[in-house]
Protein backbone atom coordinates (compact mmCIF):
# COMPACT_ATOMS: atom_id res chain seq x y z
CA UNK A 1 0.00 0.00 0.00
CA UNK A 2 1.30 3.55 -1.03
CA UNK A 3 0.18 6.20 1.59
CA UNK A 4 1.11 9.91 0.84
CA UNK A 5 -0.25 12.47 3.83
CA UNK A 6 -1.80 15.81 2.23
CA UNK A 7 0.13 18.15 5.22
CA UNK A 8 -2.05 20.80 5.60
CA UNK A 9 -1.81 23.04 9.21
CA UNK A 10 -5.16 22.09 10.40
CA UNK A 11 -5.79 18.51 8.96
CA UNK A 12 -3.44 16.70 7.17
CA UNK A 13 -5.15 13.23 5.71
CA UNK A 14 -3.97 10.19 4.10
CA UNK A 15 -4.09 9.16 0.29
CA UNK A 16 -4.24 5.83 0.20
CA UNK A 17 -3.06 3.84 -3.08
CA UNK A 18 -3.38 -0.16 -3.46
CA UNK A 19 -4.62 -2.50 -6.15
CA UNK A 20 -7.63 -3.96 -4.61
CA UNK A 21 -7.30 -1.63 -2.16
CA UNK A 22 -11.90 -1.22 -3.08
CA UNK A 23 -12.93 -4.71 -2.25
CA UNK A 24 -10.66 -4.76 1.36
CA UNK A 25 -11.61 -1.42 2.51
CA UNK A 26 -14.31 -2.66 4.89
CA UNK A 27 -11.56 -3.31 7.70
CA UNK A 28 -10.01 -0.01 7.16
CA UNK A 29 -13.43 1.62 7.37
CA UNK A 30 -14.83 0.09 10.10
CA UNK A 31 -12.38 2.36 12.99
CA UNK A 32 -14.41 5.69 11.28
CA UNK A 33 -17.86 3.95 10.95
CA UNK A 34 -17.41 3.57 15.17
CA UNK A 35 -20.22 1.28 15.22
CA UNK A 36 -22.46 3.84 13.23
CA UNK A 37 -23.75 3.45 9.26
CA UNK A 38 -21.69 4.95 6.77
CA UNK A 39 -23.95 7.41 4.45
CA UNK A 40 -22.90 6.74 0.92
CA UNK A 41 -23.28 8.85 -1.93
CA UNK A 42 -22.32 7.35 -5.48
CA UNK A 43 -24.13 7.63 -8.92
CA UNK A 44 -25.28 5.40 -11.38
CA UNK A 45 -22.55 5.84 -13.45
CA UNK A 46 -20.43 3.69 -11.10
CA UNK A 47 -19.86 0.04 -12.59
CA UNK A 48 -22.75 -2.30 -10.48
CA UNK A 49 -19.30 -4.57 -9.75
CA UNK A 50 -17.19 -1.63 -7.87
CA UNK A 51 -20.11 0.05 -6.15
CA UNK A 52 -21.24 -4.28 -5.01
CA UNK A 53 -17.59 -5.20 -4.11
CA UNK A 54 -16.81 -1.82 -2.15
CA UNK A 55 -20.51 -1.65 -0.44
CA UNK A 56 -20.02 -5.99 0.04
CA UNK A 57 -16.78 -5.23 1.45
CA UNK A 58 -18.50 -2.29 4.28
CA UNK A 59 -20.87 -4.39 4.89
CA UNK A 60 -18.73 -8.08 5.73
CA UNK A 61 -16.54 -5.85 8.08
CA UNK A 62 -20.17 -4.73 10.28
CA UNK A 63 -20.89 -1.82 8.76
CA UNK A 64 -24.30 -1.06 7.77
CA UNK A 65 -24.64 1.56 4.45
CA UNK A 66 -27.13 3.67 3.27
CA UNK A 67 -27.11 4.64 0.44
CA UNK A 68 -27.87 7.40 -2.17
CA UNK A 69 -27.10 6.97 -5.75
CA UNK A 70 -27.37 10.62 -8.14
CA UNK A 71 -28.03 10.70 -11.70
CA UNK A 72 -24.62 10.31 -13.44
CA UNK A 73 -23.56 13.15 -15.06
CA UNK A 74 -22.59 16.75 -14.93
CA UNK A 75 -26.56 18.32 -14.54
CA UNK A 76 -26.51 16.68 -11.34
CA UNK A 77 -23.80 19.03 -9.81
CA UNK A 78 -27.01 21.18 -9.32
CA UNK A 79 -28.87 23.31 -6.68
CA UNK A 80 -31.50 20.92 -6.88
CA UNK A 81 -29.41 17.70 -6.33
CA UNK A 82 -27.76 19.30 -3.31
CA UNK A 83 -30.79 20.09 -1.64
CA UNK A 84 -31.96 16.35 -2.52
CA UNK A 85 -29.10 15.42 -1.62
CA UNK A 86 -28.94 17.48 2.38
CA UNK A 87 -32.34 16.65 2.62
CA UNK A 88 -30.97 13.05 2.65
CA UNK A 89 -28.25 13.04 5.27
CA UNK A 90 -30.91 14.96 7.56
CA UNK A 91 -33.44 12.63 7.14
CA UNK A 92 -31.02 10.14 7.81
CA UNK A 93 -29.80 11.97 11.02
CA UNK A 94 -26.73 12.29 9.79
CA UNK A 95 -24.31 13.83 12.97
CA UNK A 96 -20.97 15.82 12.55
CA UNK A 97 -18.63 13.08 13.46
CA UNK A 98 -19.96 10.73 11.11
CA UNK A 99 -17.86 9.90 7.50
CA UNK A 100 -20.12 11.03 4.62
CA UNK A 101 -18.59 8.86 1.52
CA UNK A 102 -18.31 9.91 -1.92
CA UNK A 103 -17.87 6.75 -4.54
CA UNK A 104 -17.56 7.90 -7.72
CA UNK A 105 -16.17 10.95 -9.61
CA UNK A 106 -15.24 14.37 -9.74
CA UNK A 107 -19.26 15.14 -9.91
CA UNK A 108 -19.90 12.84 -6.78
CA UNK A 109 -17.22 14.39 -4.89
CA UNK A 110 -17.48 17.50 -5.51
CA UNK A 111 -21.04 17.60 -4.59
CA UNK A 112 -21.18 15.33 -1.72
CA UNK A 113 -17.97 17.31 -0.28
CA UNK A 114 -20.10 20.18 -0.18
CA UNK A 115 -23.26 19.37 1.24
CA UNK A 116 -20.58 17.60 3.74
CA UNK A 117 -19.59 21.42 4.36
CA UNK A 118 -22.47 22.74 4.81
CA UNK A 119 -24.31 19.97 6.86
CA UNK A 120 -24.63 20.68 10.52
CA UNK A 121 -21.89 23.13 9.61
CA UNK A 122 -19.44 20.45 8.32
CA UNK A 123 -19.31 17.07 9.06
CA UNK A 124 -16.50 14.12 7.65
CA UNK A 125 -16.34 13.10 4.42
CA UNK A 126 -14.22 10.23 2.84
CA UNK A 127 -13.39 10.37 -1.19
CA UNK A 128 -13.22 6.91 -2.75
CA UNK A 129 -12.50 8.72 -6.55
CA UNK A 130 -13.80 6.11 -9.42
CA UNK A 131 -12.12 7.41 -12.41
CA UNK A 132 -8.41 8.60 -13.27
CA UNK A 133 -9.78 12.32 -13.03
CA UNK A 134 -10.76 12.41 -9.85
CA UNK A 135 -8.06 9.89 -8.48
CA UNK A 136 -5.40 12.37 -9.63
CA UNK A 137 -7.41 15.52 -9.35
CA UNK A 138 -10.54 16.68 -7.57
CA UNK A 139 -10.41 13.94 -5.10
CA UNK A 140 -7.47 15.56 -3.57
CA UNK A 141 -7.08 19.08 -2.12
CA UNK A 142 -10.51 19.64 -0.29
CA UNK A 143 -12.27 21.93 -3.40
CA UNK A 144 -15.37 21.04 -3.77
CA UNK A 145 -19.22 22.33 -5.31
CA UNK A 146 -21.94 22.43 -7.50
CA UNK A 147 -22.59 24.63 -11.05
CA UNK A 148 -25.00 27.52 -11.09
CA UNK A 149 -26.51 29.24 -14.22
CA UNK A 150 -23.67 31.79 -13.94
CA UNK A 151 -20.70 29.10 -14.61
CA UNK A 152 -19.25 25.90 -13.55
CA UNK A 153 -18.09 25.57 -9.84
CA UNK A 154 -19.44 29.00 -9.17
CA UNK A 155 -20.59 28.12 -5.43
CA UNK A 156 -18.91 25.42 -3.40
CA UNK A 157 -16.39 25.89 -0.41
CA UNK A 158 -12.67 24.26 0.59
CA UNK A 159 -13.70 20.81 2.67
CA UNK A 160 -10.59 18.80 3.07
CA UNK A 161 -11.57 14.62 3.26
CA UNK A 162 -10.42 12.93 5.56
CA UNK A 163 -9.26 10.40 3.75
CA UNK A 164 -8.97 9.67 0.01
CA UNK A 165 -8.89 5.65 -0.75
CA UNK A 166 -7.53 5.11 -4.34
CA UNK A 167 -7.98 1.33 -6.33
CA UNK A 168 -5.93 1.87 -9.46
CA UNK A 169 -8.04 -1.60 -10.45
CA UNK A 170 -11.14 0.37 -10.76
CA UNK A 171 -10.09 1.80 -13.99
CA UNK A 172 -10.35 -1.47 -15.93
CA UNK A 173 -13.88 -0.74 -16.50
CA UNK A 174 -13.45 3.08 -17.34
CA UNK A 175 -13.90 3.61 -20.97
CA UNK A 176 -10.67 4.42 -22.65
CA UNK A 177 -12.10 8.24 -23.87
CA UNK A 178 -12.31 8.94 -19.59
CA UNK A 179 -9.44 7.66 -18.85
CA UNK A 180 -7.72 9.58 -21.67
CA UNK A 181 -9.45 12.75 -20.02
CA UNK A 182 -7.74 11.45 -16.88
CA UNK A 183 -4.23 11.44 -18.04
CA UNK A 184 -4.39 14.82 -19.39
CA UNK A 185 -4.01 16.09 -15.78
CA UNK A 186 -1.85 13.46 -15.57
CA UNK A 187 1.11 15.01 -17.85
CA UNK A 188 -0.42 18.33 -16.26
CA UNK A 189 1.83 17.48 -13.44
CA UNK A 190 4.99 16.75 -15.76
CA UNK A 191 4.08 20.07 -17.55
CA UNK A 192 3.83 22.09 -14.43
CA UNK A 193 7.16 21.75 -12.70
CA UNK A 194 8.49 18.20 -13.22
CA UNK A 195 10.16 17.55 -16.41
CA UNK A 196 10.87 14.05 -15.58
CA UNK A 197 7.88 13.37 -14.98
CA UNK A 198 6.48 14.67 -18.17
CA UNK A 199 9.60 11.76 -19.96
CA UNK A 200 7.91 9.31 -17.89
CA UNK A 201 4.77 9.92 -19.68
CA UNK A 202 5.82 10.57 -22.58
CA UNK A 203 7.91 7.41 -22.73
CA UNK A 204 4.99 5.08 -20.93
CA UNK A 205 1.60 6.56 -22.62
CA UNK A 206 1.69 3.38 -24.72
CA UNK A 207 1.94 1.05 -21.66
CA UNK A 208 -0.72 3.31 -19.61
CA UNK A 209 -3.24 2.66 -21.87
CA UNK A 210 -2.58 -0.90 -22.61
CA UNK A 211 -3.11 -1.38 -18.60
CA UNK A 212 -0.06 -1.56 -17.29
CA UNK A 213 -0.73 -1.99 -13.67
CA UNK A 214 2.79 -1.10 -12.62
CA UNK A 215 2.82 2.31 -15.08
CA UNK A 216 -0.70 3.11 -13.95
CA UNK A 217 0.11 2.39 -10.06
CA UNK A 218 3.08 4.72 -10.22
CA UNK A 219 1.48 7.71 -12.56
CA UNK A 220 -1.14 7.83 -10.31
CA UNK A 221 0.93 7.97 -7.19
CA UNK A 222 3.31 10.39 -8.87
CA UNK A 223 0.53 12.51 -9.84
CA UNK A 224 -0.90 12.70 -6.18
CA UNK A 225 2.32 13.11 -4.33
CA UNK A 226 2.71 16.80 -6.87
CA UNK A 227 -1.23 17.39 -5.73
CA UNK A 228 -0.22 16.75 -2.41
CA UNK A 229 2.81 19.07 -2.11
CA UNK A 230 0.98 21.94 -4.13
CA UNK A 231 -2.08 22.26 -2.37
CA UNK A 232 0.28 21.91 0.78
CA UNK A 233 2.06 25.07 -0.40
CA UNK A 234 -0.92 26.80 -0.66
CA UNK A 235 -4.12 25.33 0.18
CA UNK A 236 -6.81 28.20 -0.11
CA UNK A 237 -5.42 29.18 -3.81
CA UNK A 238 -3.90 32.46 -2.15
CA UNK A 239 -0.10 32.61 -3.08
CA UNK A 240 -0.40 32.01 -6.70
CA UNK A 241 1.20 28.15 -6.14
CA UNK A 242 -2.26 26.37 -6.43
CA UNK A 243 -2.60 28.13 -9.41
CA UNK A 244 -0.43 26.05 -11.19
CA UNK A 245 -3.07 23.52 -11.19
CA UNK A 246 -4.93 25.67 -13.63
CA UNK A 247 -2.26 24.99 -16.24
CA UNK A 248 -4.87 25.00 -19.41
CA UNK A 249 -7.93 25.57 -17.56
CA UNK A 250 -8.49 29.26 -18.82
CA UNK A 251 -7.92 28.19 -22.55
CA UNK A 252 -10.16 24.78 -21.40
CA UNK A 253 -12.98 27.11 -19.90
CA UNK A 254 -13.64 28.57 -23.29
CA UNK A 255 -13.46 25.89 -24.91
CA UNK A 256 -15.88 23.98 -22.80
CA UNK A 257 -18.05 27.27 -22.84
CA UNK A 258 -18.41 26.71 -26.33
CA UNK A 259 -19.42 23.44 -26.24
CA UNK A 260 -22.10 24.18 -23.84
CA UNK A 261 -20.36 21.64 -21.17
CA UNK A 262 -21.57 18.84 -22.64
CA UNK A 263 -20.09 15.32 -23.32
CA UNK A 264 -18.93 17.03 -26.99
CA UNK A 265 -15.97 17.95 -24.88
CA UNK A 266 -14.90 16.22 -21.33
CA UNK A 267 -13.19 18.79 -18.82
CA UNK A 268 -9.88 16.64 -19.21
CA UNK A 269 -10.34 17.11 -22.77
CA UNK A 270 -10.87 20.97 -22.41
CA UNK A 271 -7.83 21.06 -20.55
CA UNK A 272 -5.13 18.66 -22.79
CA UNK A 273 -6.77 21.47 -25.84
CA UNK A 274 -6.02 24.55 -23.07
CA UNK A 275 -2.26 23.16 -22.30
CA UNK A 276 -1.55 22.63 -25.93
CA UNK A 277 -2.53 26.43 -26.83
CA UNK A 278 -1.10 28.04 -23.43
CA UNK A 279 2.34 26.41 -24.17
CA UNK A 280 2.03 27.75 -28.28
CA UNK A 281 1.08 30.82 -26.93
CA UNK A 282 3.77 31.07 -24.75
CA UNK A 283 6.11 30.84 -28.18
CA UNK A 284 4.03 33.35 -29.67
CA UNK A 285 4.75 35.70 -25.92
CA UNK A 286 8.51 34.21 -26.98
CA UNK A 287 8.68 32.29 -23.33
CA UNK A 288 8.96 29.17 -24.79
CA UNK A 289 10.56 26.74 -27.45
CA UNK A 290 8.70 25.74 -30.34
CA UNK A 291 10.23 22.25 -30.18
CA UNK A 292 8.83 22.52 -26.18
CA UNK A 293 4.94 23.49 -27.28
CA UNK A 294 5.08 20.49 -29.93
CA UNK A 295 6.28 18.10 -27.12
CA UNK A 296 3.89 18.84 -24.72
CA UNK A 297 1.12 18.52 -27.76
CA UNK A 298 2.29 15.30 -28.82
CA UNK A 299 2.35 13.04 -25.87
CA UNK A 300 -1.37 14.56 -25.66
CA UNK A 301 -1.93 13.54 -28.69
CA UNK A 302 -0.52 10.03 -28.56
CA UNK A 303 -3.32 9.44 -25.92
CA UNK A 304 -5.62 10.12 -28.19
CA UNK A 305 -6.64 13.85 -26.95
CA UNK A 306 -7.64 16.85 -28.92
CA UNK A 307 -4.70 19.26 -28.53
CA UNK A 308 -6.63 22.20 -31.08
CA UNK A 309 -9.19 24.52 -31.58
CA UNK A 310 -10.47 21.79 -34.38
CA UNK A 311 -9.84 18.67 -32.58
CA UNK A 312 -11.85 20.03 -29.56
CA UNK A 313 -14.59 20.69 -31.68
CA UNK A 314 -14.63 24.46 -31.55
CA UNK A 315 -16.03 26.56 -33.83
CA UNK A 316 -16.28 30.53 -31.85
CA UNK A 317 -13.86 32.63 -32.85
CA UNK A 318 -10.65 34.47 -30.77
CA UNK A 319 -12.90 37.33 -29.30
CA UNK A 320 -16.36 35.04 -28.05
CA UNK A 321 -13.43 32.60 -26.58
CA UNK A 322 -12.48 35.42 -24.84
CA UNK A 323 -15.47 36.35 -23.99
CA UNK A 324 -16.02 33.03 -22.10
CA UNK A 325 -12.80 33.31 -20.46
CA UNK A 326 -13.96 36.76 -18.61
CA UNK A 327 -16.79 34.54 -17.06
CA UNK A 328 -13.93 32.43 -14.98
CA UNK A 329 -13.64 32.49 -11.38
CA UNK A 330 -10.09 33.22 -11.55
CA UNK A 331 -10.35 36.70 -12.49
CA UNK A 332 -9.60 39.23 -10.38
CA UNK A 333 -9.34 42.91 -9.90
CA UNK A 334 -10.75 42.87 -13.64
CA UNK A 335 -7.73 41.02 -14.96
CA UNK A 336 -7.74 37.30 -15.85
CA UNK A 337 -4.33 34.96 -14.66
CA UNK A 338 -3.05 33.27 -17.02
CA UNK A 339 -0.61 30.03 -16.84
CA UNK A 340 1.91 29.96 -19.30
CA UNK A 341 5.39 28.42 -19.69
CA UNK A 342 8.86 28.89 -20.14
CA UNK A 343 9.72 25.37 -21.21
CA UNK A 344 8.42 21.95 -20.31
CA UNK A 345 8.19 21.92 -16.23
CA UNK A 346 8.41 25.75 -15.92
CA UNK A 347 4.92 26.92 -16.08
CA UNK A 348 4.49 30.29 -14.28
CA UNK A 349 1.56 32.03 -13.16
CA UNK A 350 1.19 35.89 -15.78
CA UNK A 351 -0.61 38.64 -15.40
CA UNK A 352 -0.43 40.79 -17.88
CA UNK A 353 -1.69 38.95 -20.51
CA UNK A 354 -3.70 41.23 -23.38
CA UNK A 355 -6.92 39.81 -24.20
CA UNK A 356 -6.89 41.33 -27.89
CA UNK A 357 -3.43 39.22 -28.22
CA UNK A 358 -5.07 35.98 -27.31
CA UNK A 359 -8.40 36.39 -29.13
CA UNK A 360 -5.88 37.16 -32.32
CA UNK A 361 -3.82 34.17 -31.53
CA UNK A 362 -7.06 31.80 -31.16
CA UNK A 363 -8.28 33.35 -34.37
CA UNK A 364 -4.82 32.24 -36.39
CA UNK A 365 -4.86 28.83 -34.56
CA UNK A 366 -8.42 28.41 -36.03
CA UNK A 367 -7.14 29.57 -39.42
CA UNK A 368 -4.13 27.40 -39.33
CA UNK A 369 -6.40 24.07 -39.21
CA UNK A 370 -8.91 25.22 -41.59
N1 LIG B 1 -8.11 21.12 -9.65
C1 LIG B 1 -7.32 22.23 -9.27
C2 LIG B 1 -7.15 22.34 -7.80
O1 LIG B 1 -7.51 21.43 -7.07
O2 LIG B 1 -6.66 23.34 -7.33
Amino acid sequence: MKQITVELSESSYAVQIESGLLSRAGDLLARHARGRRMLVVTDSNVVTHVARDFLGGLNAAGIDTVVHTLPAGEASKSWEQLSVLVDWLLANHVERSDHIIALGGGVVGDITGFAAHIVKRGCNFIQVPTTLLAQVDSSVGGKTAINTAAGKNLVGAFHQPSLVLIDPDVLQSLPRRELAAGFAEVVKYGLIDDPEFFDYCDVNVQAFFDGDSGVRAYAIAHSVQSKARIVAADERELTGTRALLNLGHTFGHALEADTGYSSKLLHGEAVAAGMALAFRYSVRRGHCSVDDAARAASVLHKAGLPTTLNEAGVTAGGAELVEHMLHDKKKAGGTLPFLLANGIGQTFLAKDVDLADVASFLDEEAQSQS
